[in-house]
């Protein structure tokens, strides 16, 4: 399949990646000249990784990778002739509807449109003669990693436009979950940003130091995620507990503040996280490229280990 992708940035350059490696044709672009130009350099990176815990040949980016992705500047180069055009640019509806409107006069009517949004609804973007083919699929960070693909579809997309793409990403080895239709932050970032309301509250609240909030989570609750995820460990500790539990909650979920303070404190002395050398943490010196290879290679041990074990209740994706 010929693939364009527009927007090089996070997402971009890791989905031209996972599409070349399911054998498939990639243009990839950006309006910034500087972000294509990064591209071939952390896709080769990725590979490295990937090769050094045995995913994919040593040679797989020379013999194949190399040529399978192209970085192209010209929007409309890009998405000549491409059966499925990805819009993995900023999350702003206004740059996204323009797009949209950009790629309405490019594409054919017969190319795919899907848009990697984490959580706008960008259907009403859309041109309506684009509306049967347009659809999302909500990849996550790093995409060659995380297996999750929320598939979703517009009040006006043709079943068999999500029948094919389904197709299209089992076919990449990874798990797509189709919604019946569009919610702002599908399950999983659903679910993540109810912790991260829980942690910035405690955090906020000084009740433990950040290092114990994630000792918390890496050693209480991530363990039994994957083999058991949040419903079948319901099912392990048993449904009485669980209601008891519900009945007995003295606390209230955090309120959305839309803020937290440490963050605003953070932001405020220049620590933005990884890519500036601290954040909740001090990276000690270690450059974001140091840091982004020691974390994927920790992530494809993981990875391999929970492909020997699995889900204990094996899920039936939709
Ligand atoms: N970063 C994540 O963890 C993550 C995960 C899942 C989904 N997403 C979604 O994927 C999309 C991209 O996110 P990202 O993190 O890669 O952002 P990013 O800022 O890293 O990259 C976006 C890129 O789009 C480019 N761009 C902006 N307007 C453009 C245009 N008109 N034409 C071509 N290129 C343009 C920018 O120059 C930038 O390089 C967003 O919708 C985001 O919500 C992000």
């Amino acid at each position: 399949m010929k693939i364009a992708i527009i927007g090089a940035g996070t997402m971009g350059h890791g989905l031209a990646l996972v599409y070349a490696l399911g054998g498939h044709v990639v243009a990839l672009t950006d309006s910034r000249a500087e972000t294509l130009a990064t591209a071939p350099s952390l896709i080769e990176a990725a590979c490295r990784s990937l090769a050094e815990a045995g995913e994919i040949a040593p040679d797989w980016h020379a013999t194949q990778g190399a040529a399978a992705i192209n970085c192209v500047p010209d929007l409309a180069a890009t998405v000549a002739g491409a059966d499925l055009v990805i819009e993995a640019i900023t999350e702003r509806p206004d740059a996204k509807r323009e797009v949209y409107t950009t790629l309405d006069k490019l594409l054919p009517p017969s190319a795919v449109l899907a848009s990697n949004t984490s959580y706008l609804d960008v259907f009403p973007l859309i041109p309506p003669a684009r509306q049967a083919r347009a659809l999302i699929m909500h990849w996550y960070t790093p995409p060659y990693l995380v297996d999750l693909v929320d598939i979703v579809p517009g009040p006006q997309t043709s079943p068999d436009v999500i029948a094919a793409m389904r197709q299209l990403v089992l076919d990449l080895g990874k798990v797509p979950i189709v919604f019946r239709h569009f919610i702002s932050g599908y399950v999983a970032n659903r679910v993540q940003s109810a912790i991260a309301l829980e942690v910035y509250r405690l955090l906020d609240e000084g009740v433990v130091s950040a290092a114990d909030i994630d000792n918390s989570v890496i050693h209480g609750l991530a363990l039994r995620m994957p083999v058991l995820g949040v419903l079948a460990k319901a099912d392990f500790t048993g449904l009485p507990l669980q209601r008891d539990a519900l009945a007995n909650r003295t606390y209230a979920p955090p309120p959305v503040r839309g803020r937290c303070d440490t963050i605003d404190r953070l932001l405020a002395a220049g620590n933005s996280g990884v890519m500036s050398g601290r954040g909740f943490f001090d990276w000690q010196g270690r450059t974001p490229e140091d840091l982004f290879r020691e974390r994927d290679r920790r992530l494809l041990a993981l990875k391999r280990a929970f492909r020997a074990v699995g889900p204990l209740q094996a899920p039936e994706t939709s």
